[in-house]
């Protein structure tokens, strides 16, 4: 797609900013917002050149569903989402019902999205023809104040379809300079990883997507019994499930211990690598140091305390300015295996590892 827009960045606190945004929303344009997760590319769900320009402008598959970004009044109970036409009345069982209300009593506003059975009023270009809907109600006052003064908004994460999702103005610009006409900068993303996504499918409750809430949390709240994200799902019910996703560029491995990581470094290939450790790579190990040495690699780390909130938040950045950065490979540490961020942490690496795919 060749470039038709010169991109501007508005500031929320500038004075035109909400009249340029509402107008190009209005008009079945497509601008990029903050959210508190990640940065999404929005557009009026209910308009379906504005869902077009949303799938052309990411180079999205179409058979990628879009979340729905709804305003909080809409979305109290899942009675207020039936009542909006969001959701299928007469569907969710009772018990159901319930947990869900809980849920959304916790984490709405906040980084959670819930597939429901869909109203026949969404369209099927925002659902890709599936029976269901995602719906979101971002926390972030700019992405608020937009819903609230316009309409629903679909919006995936404000990148290319296969890269990794922005979490600032600027990587908006990197990914989507000239495809659309305005970036609105709301800094830097709170949370930094995408909505943990959680599904109401075939009777059950299940979580779909890792995100900043984890399993537990979602447990404890809903006081209910939710299936955990399938590693290797059989039936896609999430594209974002598919094996690779969110890659950068450069190749990316990943590994768990020093040892690992001695094995990575003496396969001797993409010189000069990088590592990406959780904390700071403080290592005795002579046989390690040297090979780093030989190697000519750099380390790099996430968290000087190994603070999993604040890994998540700069995941996104590292992995882009490594990306940019000479580096043949980049060897990322993963976290362990645990139902909390570290899962969501692990969840994107994982990604950014496997091979690339068609919808990558
Ligand atoms: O944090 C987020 O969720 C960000 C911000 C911008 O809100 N959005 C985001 O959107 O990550 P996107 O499109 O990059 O990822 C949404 C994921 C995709 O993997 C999509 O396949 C899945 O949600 N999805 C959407 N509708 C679905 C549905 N009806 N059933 C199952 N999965 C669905
Ligand atoms: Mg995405």
């Amino acid at each position: 797609m060749s470039a038709r827009y010169r991109t501007r960045t508005l500031l929320p606190s500038d004075q035109d900013t909400y009249r340029c945004a509402v107008d190009a929303l209005r008009a079945g344009q497509v601008i990029a917002i903050p959210t508190e997760t990640v940065y999404g590319l929005a557009g009026d769900a209910f308009n379906e050149s504005a869902l077009d320009a949303i799938f052309q402008v990411k180079g999205r598959p179409a058979m990628n569903p879009l979340i729905l970004h709804i305003a909080s009044h809409q979305a109290q109970t899942v009675q207020d989402l039936i009542d909006a036409e969001f959701v299928r009345p007469d569907v969710i069982p009772k018990d159901i019902e319930v947990a869900l209300d809980r849920v959304m009593n916790a984490f709405w506003p906040g980084p959670l999205t819930l597939v429901l059975p869909r109203h026949e009023r969404i369209p099927d270009r925002l659902t890709a023809g599936l029976d269901t809907v995602a719906l979101r109600v971002p926390a972030h006052p700019v992405a608020r104040k937009l819903i609230e003064s316009t309409f629903p908004l679909a919006a995936p994460s404000a990148n290319r379809s296969g890269r990794i999702s922005p979490t600032s103005a600027e990587a908006v610009a990197e990914e989507l300079k000239g495809r659309i006409k305005y970036i609105i900068d709301g800094d830097a993303c709170e949370v930094g990883l995408e909505s943990s996504i959680l599904a109401y499918l075939e009777g059950q409750l299940r979580l779909l997507r890792p995100g900043a809430i984890s399993l537990k949390e979602l447990r404890r709240e809903s006081g209910f019994k939710i299936l955990p994200a399938q590693k290797h799902p059989v039936e896609v019910k999430a594209p974002g499930m598919l094996q690779s996703h969110y890659a950068p560029d450069t190749l990316l491995k990943t590994f768990r211990s020093e040892n690992d990581l001695l094995q990575l470094l003496k396969s001797e290939e993409h010189s000069p690598p990088a590592i990406l450790t959780l904390a700071p790579l403080n290592t005795e190990n002579e046989e390690l140091l040297s090979l780093m040495d030989s190697r000519q690699a750099t380390a790099y780390f996430l968290s000087e305390s190994r603070d999993f909130t604040e890994i998540a938040r700069c995941l996104f950045a590292r992995l882009r300015g490594l990306d940019q950065s000479p580096h043949g490979v980049i060897y990322a540490q993963l976290p362990p295996q645990d139902q909390g961020l570290g899962q969501a942490i692990r969840d994107r690496l994982l990604k950014a590892a496997a091979p690339r795919t068609l919808f990558s």
